[in-house]
């Protein structure tokens, strides 16, 4: 199967050798072809070029871009979307007045869906689930990595990661599996967390491990939920299994998360809503990648992560969705990349960078995700025509897509 997108207006992040992570000053910089085919055999990415040298070109299918804009899929590092029903009464209850931590203090939040997930058969969660990420994929989402977090037992975990697996064998989508059993304290071990992280410990790691259904480990590292000292134990045990952290830090408290990370090789340092000079000195030295999830403070009224200090340091960003049931009920990355210019002041070349090759790097796959460069997967934005680029930031709220490959295939 081979398909040709000819008369392509820009066609965006191009790299003729492969990379695999873009940092301070270089995120200012997004390579393209004006006027350019691309040509996709099975699902590789195998040439590219300006349509001067595209004569004797030919294709199965033959896709005439005239006026659009041809980019990598968004990939989207960090999302919850294995989750049932929804909150959306809590969702109204903020309207009213209540914060995020009053209805998590009352027995809600991440509680209530954890309630609600537990009492979902398995196949029901993987219908919700998938359809999810099928309205992920027709917004231009490619790559995904996906939580558990909402069973918080070692059943209702190791069935969200059940869930996670056929996800990844039924999706075009390519899938990171992430255990975040460390999400919430179930309201059964209020007064005994330790109980808790010694069952996540002894029995959840070592299960998921042997049933080889986990890549990453994750931690709320955060006031009310785990601390410092919990966290540490937490990747402790997950490196012993192999298990590479992606930690959620520094969402509404500086804990020293971000350093911790560091020092496992956390993978990715994910919110960042709150950061300070300690924090950007330890990624410095570091090989994590700090991640932004924009729509999550849209949505909760928290800050904005700080992307300007963390790039003008010299450093990469990740932007991602944070897809979930109480923080940020949307998998929509063409608004995410909106919103990091429009509230983090990153420039359109900044947030592409930020929503493909570095999303990519922050699951471990930008080897093959995350830019046009040969031999690297086909997963493929066609856009709708438009003057350039930047007018995907720029028309927030709109559906900039026109055309979806994933894997090779034409959605
Ligand atoms: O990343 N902060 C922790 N976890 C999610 C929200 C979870 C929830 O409210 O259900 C987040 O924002
Ligand atoms: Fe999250």
């Amino acid at each position: 199967m081979s398909i040709l997108i000819k008369n392509i207006k820009q066609l965006v992040q191009v790299h003729e050798n492969s990379v695999t992570i873009v940092k301070g000053k270089d995120m200012k910089t997004l390579p393209i072809l004006e006027n350019a085919y691309l040509y996709i055999q099975d699902d590789t990415i195998v040439e590219f070029g300006t349509m001067d040298f595209c004569k004797g070109i030919d294709a199965e299918t033959i896709i005439d871009a005239t006026g659009k804009i041809v980019l990598p899929s968004w990939c989207d590092s960090h999302t919850h979307i294995v989750y049932a029903g929804n909150r959306v009464s809590e969702f109204v209850d903020r309207i009213n007045g209540m914060s995020y931590a009053e209805i998590a203090n009352r027995g809600g939040g991440i509680l209530n869906s954890a309630k609600q997930l537990q009492d979902t058969s398995e196949e029901d969660l993987y219908e919700q689930s998938i359809q999810r990420l099928d309205e992920m994929i027709a917004m231009g989402t490619g790559a995904v990595e996906i939580k558990t977090g909402y069973g918080l037992t070692v059943d209702a975990e190791l069935k969200m990661l059940k869930v996670i697996k056929r996800i990844k064998q039924d999706s075009l989508a390519k899938i990171a599996p992430t255990l975040l059993a460390a999400h919430a304290i179930p309201s059964e071990y209020k007064n005994d967390k330790a109980s808790y992280i010694s069952k996540i410990i002894n029995e959840l790691i070592p299960k998921a491990s042997a049933l080889r259904i986990a890549k990453y480990i994750d931690v709320f590292c955060e006031e009310g939920y785990f601390s410092i000292e919990d966290t540490a134990k937490i990747l402790e045990a997950g490196k012993k299994h192999h298990l590479i952290p992606k930690i959620h830090v520094n969402q509404f408290n500086i804990l020293g998360g971000v350093k911790l990370g560091v020092d496992y090789n956390a993978l990715s340092v994910d919110h960042l809503e709150e950061l300070n000079k300690d924090d950007i000195n330890a990624l410095k030295s570091s090989k994590t990648m700090p991640v932004a999830l924009p729509a999550c403070s849209y949505f909760l009224g928290i800050p904005y992560t700080p992307a300007r200090a963390i790039i003008d340091a010299g450093l990469p960003l990740a932007i991602a969705t944070d897809y979930n049931p109480g923080s940020t009920p949307s998998g929509n990355m063409n608004f995410v990349v909106s919103t990091a210019c429009i509230k983090l002041k990153m420039t359109p070349e900044e947030a592409i960078n930020a929503a493909t090759i570095n999303g990519a790097y922050a699951m471990g796959f930008s080897n093959m995700y995350g830019s046009i460069t040969r031999g690297k997967k086909a997963n493929i934005i066609i856009t709708k025509p438009m003057d350039s680029y930047a007018q995907i930031p720029y028309e927030f709220g709109h559906n900039p897509i026109d055309t979806v490959i994933i894997n090779g295939q034409i959605l």
